[in-house]
């Protein structure tokens, strides 16, 4: 009977989840990337083994910051804003941007996502297969059909963001934005450049990514999220209880 309830009650949590609200788990927490079970942690990936040709090593295999670092001949071009990227980039075509502004002008003419943006969505937008990197081509792409353990046995669509980000957090845009209708906080007024703000302990100006437009300092998806430990959730780079992370930037 008690079961019943239960059953019940997720039956009416499930679909009012699927509207608006992540679709996938915090991960699980860890405060360091070397710990598995870590969100980007790969050690134990599929996509991620040993490979030999003729009897030599072309990939060890198990390794955690290969997919996304390495030590030599590292990616060119837009990935060099990160330090020795080693992931086959997305082509940063073809992306849908966020539109629903109050006003036209607030998209900046923004067309497609760029800076360290680019890097996370080389895996996320789901055009690149995760196992594409260090010059080897793979054949995993995250989404349907993969199976992360942070994330149980929920469906993880969450974490396939899809070139079309409509429906995300306008990225690639600048803090120097002005937006009479939707104010974003006394933070953004007095934003000058990266590492030279800094209010209430919160140094958010080195969240913020100056490597494409000097000064501009815009809003990528490292404004929230950090590649690596993952203590608060969500690969968040502080906890975002109370929506204190949005509300550092938006005056609400
Ligand atoms: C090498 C590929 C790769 C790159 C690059 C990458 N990710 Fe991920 N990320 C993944 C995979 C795989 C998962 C787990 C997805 C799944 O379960 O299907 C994940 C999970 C996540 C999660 C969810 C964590 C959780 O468990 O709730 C977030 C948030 C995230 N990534 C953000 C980012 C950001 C931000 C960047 C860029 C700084 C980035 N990722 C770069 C592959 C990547
Ligand atoms: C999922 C992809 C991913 C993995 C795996 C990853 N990194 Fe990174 N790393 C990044 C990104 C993206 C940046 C740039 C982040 C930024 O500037 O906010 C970065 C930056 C760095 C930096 C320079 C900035 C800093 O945070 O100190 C170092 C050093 C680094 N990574 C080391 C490592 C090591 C060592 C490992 C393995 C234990 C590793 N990374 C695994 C994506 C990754
Ligand atoms: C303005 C802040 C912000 C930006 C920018 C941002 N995110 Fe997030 N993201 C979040 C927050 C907050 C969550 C956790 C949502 C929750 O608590 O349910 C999240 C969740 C996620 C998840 C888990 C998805 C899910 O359905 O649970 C992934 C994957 C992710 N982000 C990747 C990215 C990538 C890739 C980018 C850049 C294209 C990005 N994020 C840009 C704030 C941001
Ligand atoms: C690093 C700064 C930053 C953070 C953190 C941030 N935002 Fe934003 N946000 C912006 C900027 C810049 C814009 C685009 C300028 C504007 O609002 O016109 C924007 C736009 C938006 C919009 C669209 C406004 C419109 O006019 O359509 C919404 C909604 C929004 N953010 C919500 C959030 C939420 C919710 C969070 C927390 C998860 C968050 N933001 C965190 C900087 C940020």
């Amino acid at each position: 009977m008690k079961k019943l309830i239960i059953l019940g009650a997720l039956g009416l949590l499930a679909p009012l989840m699927s509207v608006g609200q992540s679709t996938f788990g915090p991960g699980t927490i860890t405060t360091s990337l070397t710990q598995s079970g870590s969100p980007h942690n790969f050690a134990d990936q599929s996509w991620n083994p040993a490979i030999s040709v003729g009897g030599v090593y072309v990939q060890q295999g198990g390794q955690i910051c290969q997919p996304c670092h390495t030590p030599h001949n590292a990616k060119t071009g837009a990935a060099l804003l990160i330090p020795l990227w080693n992931h086959t980039a997305t082509t940063g075509l073809g992306y849908n941007m966020y539109t629903k502004f109050g006003a036209a002008s607030e998209l900046q003419g923004v067309l497609a996502p760029n800076g360290l943006s680019l890097m996370c969505l080389s895996c996320h937008d789901g055009s690149v297969a995760l196992g594409s990197f260090g010059g080897l081509t793979g054949a995993t792409f995250i989404g349907a059909g993969y199976t992360w353990y942070s994330s149980g046995t929920a469906a993880n669509a969450g974490a396939l963001l899809s070139k079309d980000l409509r429906n995300d957090h306008p990225i690639s845009i600048s803090m120097n934005a002005t937006s009479t209708s939707r104010p974003l906080s006394g933070f953004a007024s007095s934003y000058t450049s990266p590492g030279v703000y800094t209010s209430t302990g919160k140094a958010l100006s080195t969240w913020l990514d100056n490597a494409t437009i000097p000064g501009q300092g815009l809003v990528q998806c490292t404004s929230c999220h950090g590649p690596h430990s993952n203590k608060v959730g969500y690969q968040l780079k502080q906890s975002n209880q109370g929506s204190a992370i949005c509300i550092t930037c938006h005056a609400k």
